[in-house]
């Protein structure tokens, strides 16, 4: 059976025996702002191979550390620009991870063997408190198997990982809905590797331009940015865009209609699903929308495709990759 404890603040009991299991090797799944978590000490390669080994992650896409503190942060990166210290300063908690040089603190297998660390402070009371209990930084990826939906609560994680994980932090759904904004500082110009929840003007207005690294790599690909695979982030059910207000002509098997804003007239038997046009709110429910129209048995999703505006860019990058078909 899978152990899951709900957790109602920083202070609850669980939290002490979730850090107990981490410092003893074990995997915690816990809630972050952004999707639940699947945790291991980051400074035991031995945990942090039993992530990679539970997602069926492939071992060149390296693995977030989750600290409580700016202070914690810097002993993990060699070297600690300016840009970091005010954007830590500005976003910290939140749901920005910053790659940076790595120091000789971090283990190789976090960094799937590379130069660079990805640094996160979230902003969870849960997470946070962990992340202190256990007075070590926490590797954690999203807490689903390898290309598949992340989970935004406890029953995701659940039904995903089950019993691999030795205990389940639940501690209910968690708010942003989408994974955090990844900014290279590692290299000669800020660069955002995955959009999220902070978005690049934000970044932009406190450090000037940022790239945006709009590329993509395929299956066994040498990863010149980890872990940006094109196809990502799935549901089982076939995912399809389409522009707003397309509607459907005739649809066959178990089909579901997402509109952003309004619902156009539908062939029978399709279920017509309403999502407000608000991106925030979209990127908050659209994981678990996708989870319970698996969970429901739909053979297809049609989605709108979101606005060109950046209030959009996660949630566009996100459905771009979970719409991406299997490649043979
Ligand atoms: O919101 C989040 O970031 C969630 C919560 C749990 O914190 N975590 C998350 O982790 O989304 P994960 O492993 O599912 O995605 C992390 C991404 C991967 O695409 C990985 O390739 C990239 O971060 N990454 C990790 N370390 C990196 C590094 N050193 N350089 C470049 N990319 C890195
Ligand atoms: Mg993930």
């Amino acid at each position: 059976m899978t152990r899951l404890l709900q957790v109602s603040g920083p202070d609850d009991a669980a939290i002490l025996e979730a850090a107990g299991i981490l410092l003893s090797g074990g995997l915690v799944a816990f809630p972050t702002e952004t999707v639940y978590g699947l945790g291991a000490d980051g400074l035991n390669p031995e945990a942090v191979a039993r992530i990679y080994a539970v997602k069926g992650r492939p071992a060149t896409n390296p693995v977030i550390l989750h600290v409580d503190s700016v202070a914690s942060a810097q002993a993990l990166a060699s070297q600690w620009p300016a840009e970091a210290q005010i954007l830590a300063d500005r976003f910290w908690p939140g749901p920005l991870t910053l790659v940076l040089p790595a120091s000789a603190a971090v283990p190789s297998i976090v960094r799937a063997g590379g130069p660079s660390v990805a640094l996160r402070c979230p902003a969870h009371p849960v997470a946070l408190a962990l992340i202190r209990a256990a007075g070590r930084p926490l590797a954690a990826p999203s807490a689903n198997r390898s290309q598949h939906l992340s989970p935004t609560c406890a029953g995701h994680v659940a039904s995903s990982l089950g019993e691999a994980v030795d205990l389940i932090l639940d501690g209910g759904p968690t708010a942003a809905g989408l994974e955090s904004t990844i900014l290279d500082l590692s290299g000669a110009h800020a660069r955002i590797l995955r959009p999220g929840p902070i978005a690049p003007a934000d970044l932009a207005a406190i450090i000037g331009p940022v790239e945006l690294w709009e590329g993509a790599v395929t299956a066994g690909e040498l990863q010149a940015a980890p872990g940006m695979a094109e196809r990502h982030y799935a549901p089982r059910a076939r995912l399809d865009l389409v522009a707003r207000g397309a509607g459907l002509r005739e649809a066959s098997g178990r089909v579901a209609y997402v509109g952003l804003g309004t619902l156009p007239p539908l062939p029978e038997g399709v279920r017509g699903i309403l999502l407000p046009l608000d991106a925030e709110a979209v990127g908050a429910r659209i994981y678990a929308l996708l989870h319970e129209l698996d969970d429901a048995g739909f053979d297809r999703v049609v989605l709108e495709r979101p606005p060109e505006d950046e209030a959009w860019l996660a949630l566009r990058d996100r459905l771009r990759r979970a719409s991406t078909k299997e490649t043979p």
